[in-house]
C-alpha cells in the first residue's frame, strides 16, 4: 500500500458557518487540517473585531478535545469599512485579513462592495498594516456572461487594485480559469491564489451532462475542462503562488436541492485533503501536494508552518451519502463514490 506523509495542511479559505452547524463544519475541518482561514460571510457580516471575536468563541466552543486546530479569523469587507477598522483588526492579533465580496456575486455577498474605487484608502491601509486582501474574483454585470465573470473582474479590477497597491498581499480566492492562472503567474510576489479541490476534479460537464446536479454548483462556477487542465498544472507544479483553499461551503439539502433557485457551495471538508491527493497522485505528482497544501499559504500569510505531521494511505473508501448538518442533511462531494485516499487515524 502506498502512503505519503505530508507537513500537516492547513485550509486557507472555508466556511465555518454559525451555531447548530459548526459541530458538523469543524469536526471535519478539524480531522487534519490545523488551521483554516475562516470566511466571514455570515448574515450579518463579521465586519468588525468584536463580532469577529464573538463568532471565534463560538468556533472554539465546538473544537474536538484534543485537537489543536486553530481558526484563523477575517472581517467582511463593507461599504463602511474604515481605515481604523483595518488597524484595529490589525493590532488585535486576531485578524489574518479581509474579504472583499463584490455585492451579489455570492452566498451571502449583500453586504458586499459596489464600488471598488471606493475602497482605494482602505487598501492603502491594507497595504501598510501588511494586512493580506482575499478576493472573491467576479464581476456581476447583469450583461457579462457568467463563465467570463472571473476573467473581466481581472482585468477590469484586480489589474488596476494590484498595480496602484504593488505590496498589498492579494490572495485571488477559489480560481476557476486560465486567465487567473496567467494573471497570478505574471503578478509580483505579493498575489497568490486558492484552489479548491472541487475545480481540480471537476469542469461543467459534471454539474450539466444528464440532468442539471445542484452538489456541483458553486460560485465561481465550474468552467469547461481546458480551464480545469490549467488549474491542474497549476497546483500541481510546485509554484508557491497557488495554494490550497477548499472553498469547503456547506448548504442544507433542502436549500441545495430546491427548486427556487439551488444555493451556490460544494462541501468537500469531511475528506478535502484525500480529495487533492487523488488528483495530485493522477498527474504523478503526489511529491508536490506538500508545498501546496502545508508550506505555501503559511509562507504567504507569514506564519510558521506546522509542526507535525500527517500520513495518508492508497486506500478505498465509500465517501457518505449524506451528513448531519444541524436538523438536515448536508450532501457532500463524492456521496456515495469511492475516494481512493485516506487519512491514517
Ligand atoms: O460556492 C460558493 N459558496 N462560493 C462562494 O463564494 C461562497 C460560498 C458560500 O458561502 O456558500
Ligand atoms: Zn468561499
Amino acid at each position: 500500500m502506498r502512503n505519503i506523509t505530508l507537513t500537516r495542511p492547513d485550509d486557507w479559505h472555508v466556511h465555518l458557518r454559525d451555531d447548530e452547524y459548526l459541530r458538523r463544519t469543524i469536526t471535519d475541518s478539524a480531522r487534519y487540517f490545523g488551521r483554516a482561514i475562516v470566511m466571514p460571510n455570515l448574515v450579518p457580516a463579521i465586519d468588525n473585531v468584536q463580532a469577529a471575536t464573538e463568532y471565534h468563541q463560538r468556533i472554539v466552543a465546538n473544537i474536538p478535545d484534543g485537537s489543536a486546530f486553530k481558526p484563523l479569523m477575517t472581517l467582511y469587507i463593507t461599504q463602511n469599512t474604515r481605515p481604523e477598522t483595518i488597524i484595529e483588526a490589525s493590532e488585535s492579533g486576531l485578524i489574518h485579513a479581509f474579504k472583499l465580496y463584490p455585492a451579489g456575486a455570492t452566498t451571502n455577498s449583500e453586504a458586499g462592495i459596489e464600488a471598488i474605487e471606493s475602497l482605494y484608502p482602505i487598501f492603502e491601509t491594507m497595504q501598510k498594516a501588511n494586512m493580506p486582501l482575499c478576493v472573491h474574483g467576479e464581476v456581476t454585470t447583469e450583461t457579462v456572461d457568467i463563465y467570463d465573470r472571473e476573467a473581466v473582474f481581472i482585468e477590469s479590477y484586480l489589474k488596476p487594485v494590484c498595480a496602484a497597491f504593488p505590496a498589498l498581499k492579494v490572495i485571488l480566492e477559489h480560481i476557476t480559469t486560465s486567465e487567473a492562472v496567467d494573471f497570478v503567474l505574471k503578478a509580483n510576489d505579493q498575489v497568490a491564489a486558492t484552489i479548491t479541490a472541487h475545480h481540480l476534479l471537476f469542469n461543467r460537464n459534471h454539474m450539466l451532462v444528464g440532468g442539471l446536479k445542484p452538489l456541483y454548483y458553486c460560485l465561481p462556477v465550474l468552467k469547461r475542462n481546458i480551464h480545469q487542465n490549467a488549474l491542474i498544472k497549476a497546483a500541481t507544479s510546485g509554484n508557491s503562488k497557488f495554494f490550497l483553499g477548499t472553498d469547503s461551503a456547506p448548504h442544507p439539502k433542502s436549500a441545495k436541492e430546491n427548486a427556487c433557485g439551488c444555493a451556490a457551495g460544494s462541501y468537500t471538508a469531511h475528506a478535502a485533503i484525500e480529495l487533492y491527493a487523488e488528483v495530485f497522485d493522477k498527474v504523478n505528482a503526489l511529491d508536490k501536494l506538500e508545498g501546496f497544501s502545508s508550506f505555501f499559504g503559511a509562507d504567504f500569510y507569514g506564519l510558521p508552518r506546522n509542526p507535525d505531521r500527517i500520513t495518508l494511505s492508497q486506500e478505498s473508501w465509500s465517501g457518505p451519502d449524506r451528513l448531519q448538518f444541524g436538523n438536515d442533511w448536508l450532501i457532500p462531494i463524492r456521496n456515495g463514490e469511492t475516494i481512493t485516499w485516506k487519512v491514517k487515524p
